[in-house]
């Protein structure tokens, strides 16, 4: 009797998911699949070598809370959040990209108006900005009523879900864009922060001597009726890691530049806008 060669392998395995019926579901299994036995062949992995592997994804599994998202983190650090991003907006010229949401986002933030102060806590050591801009389409034309869902890191580098000391509300918060399509609010200006490297995402990062930073931003998702949702970041143009954001997800086209306020009328350190351009989408009506 012949041997089992790993092609047959790989063909039986495969028609053992064939009954799946036809659709995403059925492409996403068999074509994971695929790639997991071409990379567990191309690197020629070891019986030891996938145990250490289970016990690494185990391991990320176990540091999971509903405060805490290491499976995201660990797509984030190899690039595949950016990917995926890329490949599901596949942007238009004009258009604002999207980047990552990363693992801190929490549902539900506080209503704010527009120019309220989302700076609940004035954590020392911050610079007080007031940020504001636009929501438009590609046209340039105002998006009235589109809904801002906005958040960041305190000047201590932590999330207020992450922080004990901060008010649970503090610097997140949603807005609905006025008649001329505007949002603005005040806020300290986002700071650079380490993600988290006390896990095992950690230890990725360890022994690739990377850094960990992510560049400084406010993370905000639009939605509005007619258009794509937009989950993205903005960065401040000053930052020292614009070109090593450790997620990969700062670019150019997303960057705020922060300056000096000459406004009485404005009562913050520093000014800074941005216009968000959504593209139209009949499937979000
Ligand atoms: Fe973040």
């Amino acid at each position: 009797m012949s041997k089992r060669t790993e092609d047959e392998l790989l063909a039986e395995v495969l028609a053992a998911y064939d009954k799946i019926d036809e659709g995403r579901e059925k492409d996403i299994i068999k074509g994971a699949i695929k790639h997991i036995y071409a990379f567990a062949r191309d690197i020629d992995l070891s019986h030891d070598e996938w145990l250490v592997g289970i016990d690494f994804m185990t391991r990320v599994g176990q540091i999971c809370s509903d405060k805490r998202q290491e499976f995201i983190l660990l797509s984030d650090l190899l690039g595949l959040s950016a990917l995926v991003e890329l490949q599901d907006r596949k942007p238009v010229d004009g258009e604002t990209p999207g980047s990552v949401a990363g693992p801190f986002h929490v549902n539900g933030s506080p209503y704010i108006d527009i120019d309220g102060d989302m700076d609940l806590d004035k954590v020392p050591g911050g610079q007080r900005a007031y940020v504001s801009g636009i929501v438009r389409d590609l046209d340039g034309t105002p998006i009235a009523g589109a809904e801002l869902d906005i958040w960041q890191t305190a000047p201590n580098a932590l999330y207020a879900v992450q922080d004990g000391d901060q008010s649970e509300d503090n610097l997140r918060g949603r807005q609905i864009t006025d008649e001329n399509g505007k949002w603005g609010f005040y806020t300290a200006k986002p700071v650079p922060y380490s993600v988290p490297r006390d896990g095992p995402c950690g230890y990725i990062l360890d022994i690739a001597n990377r850094h960990g930073m992510r560049t400084a931003h406010i993370h905000v998702g639009i939605a509005a009726k007619g258009y794509k949702p937009l989950v993205t970041e903005v960065f401040p143009h000053d930052d020292p890691n614009m070109h090593t954001d450790t997620v990969f997800g700062a670019c150019a086209d997303l960057t705020m530049e922060y300056v000096e306020n000459t406004d009485p009328n404005i009562d913050a350190e520093l000014v800074s806008t941005y216009d968000f351009v959504l593209r139209k989408n009949p499937n979000y009506a």
